[in-house]
C-alpha cells in the first residue's frame, strides 16, 4: 500500500487534484470535507454538530474527524492506497492516523503541499462561491477565518511529518496539468 496526504490551505487545489489523481492511480479518496457535507447533507447528529463548527470556518473537534476516517480506513481492506484530502489537519488528528495506519501495518508514503498565496485562496473560493451552494465560500469573512485556521492548527501537520522527512513541497500555482504533473513526478519517485 502507498499512502498519500494531499496537504494546502483551504482553496489549493487539493480535491481537484485528488480526483485526478485516484483517475490515475487508484487510490481511495479519503475527505473528510466531503464526509462531514454528506453527513449535514443527510441531516444526522453529526453533521448538525459539524455544520455549526463549519459555517465559521472553523475545524471540527478532533474525536469526530478522527472517529470518521477509522470506520473509512476498516471499511476498505483491499486498497492499493489512500489519498488524504483535508486530514488530518491537526497533530492529534496525524499522530492518530500514523497510529491507524500502524494497525493495518501501513505508513503514509508522501506529504503533498500545495503552496498557494493567499490572495489567490481567497480569489479562488469566492469565485467558487458564486456556484458551489458551500456556505463556508460565499462569505470573505469566513473564508478569511478558515486560513487562519489553517495557519494556527493546520500548519503543524506539515511540521510534524517533516520530522520523518516525509513533506515535499509543490507549486500550486499555475495550470492544473502543470500542478498535476509536480505530483505525479513526486508520486512516481516514490512507488
Ligand atoms: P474542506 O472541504 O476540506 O475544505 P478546505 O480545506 O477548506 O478546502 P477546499 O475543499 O475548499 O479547497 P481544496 O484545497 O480542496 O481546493 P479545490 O480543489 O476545491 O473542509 C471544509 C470544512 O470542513 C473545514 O473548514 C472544517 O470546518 C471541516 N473539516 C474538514 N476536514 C476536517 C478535519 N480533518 N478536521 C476538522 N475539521 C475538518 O479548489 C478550490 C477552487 O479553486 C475550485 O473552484 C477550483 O476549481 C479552483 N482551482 C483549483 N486548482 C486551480 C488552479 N490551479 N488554478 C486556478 N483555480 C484552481
Ligand atoms: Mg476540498
Amino acid at each position: 500500500m502507498f499512502n498519500i496526504i494531499l496537504f494546502g490551505p483551504p482553496g489549493s487545489g487539493k480535491g481537484t487534484q485528488s480526483e485526478r489523481l485516484i483517475s490515475k492511480y487508484g487510490f481511495k479518496h479519503l475527505s473528510t470535507g466531503d464526509l462531514l457535507r454528506q453527513e449535514i447533507a443527510a441531516n444526522t447528529p453529526l453533521g448538525i454538530e459539524a455544520k455549526n463548527f463549519m459555517d465559521k470556518g472553523q475545524l471540527v473537534p478532533d474525536e469526530v474527524v478522527i472517529g470518521m476516517i477509522s470506520t473509512c480506513v476498516d471499511n476498505n481492506p483491499e486498497v492499493v492506497g489512500f489519498l488524504f484530502d483535508g486530514f488530518p489537519r491537526t497533530e492529534a488528528q496525524s499522530e492518530a492516523l500514523d497510529k491507524l495506519l500502524k494497525l493495518k501495518q501501513t505508513e503514509i508514503g508522501v506529504v503533498l503541499a500545495l503552496e498557494v498565496s493567499e490572495e489567490e485562496l481567497v480569489k479562488r473560493l469566492l469565485n467558487r462561491g458564486i456556484t458551489s451552494g458551500r456556505t463556508d465560500d460565499n462569505n470573505e469573512e469566513v473564508i478569511r477565518a478558515r486560513i487562519v485556521e489553517y495557519h494556527k492548527k493546520t500548519s503543524a501537520v506539515a511540521d510534524y511529518y517533516r520530522k520523518f522527512e516525509k513533506v515535499v513541497n509543490v507549486p500550486g500555482e499555475g495550470s492544473v496539468d502543470e500542478i498535476f504533473d509536480s505530483l505525479c513526478r513526486e508520486i512516481d519517485n516514490r512507488i
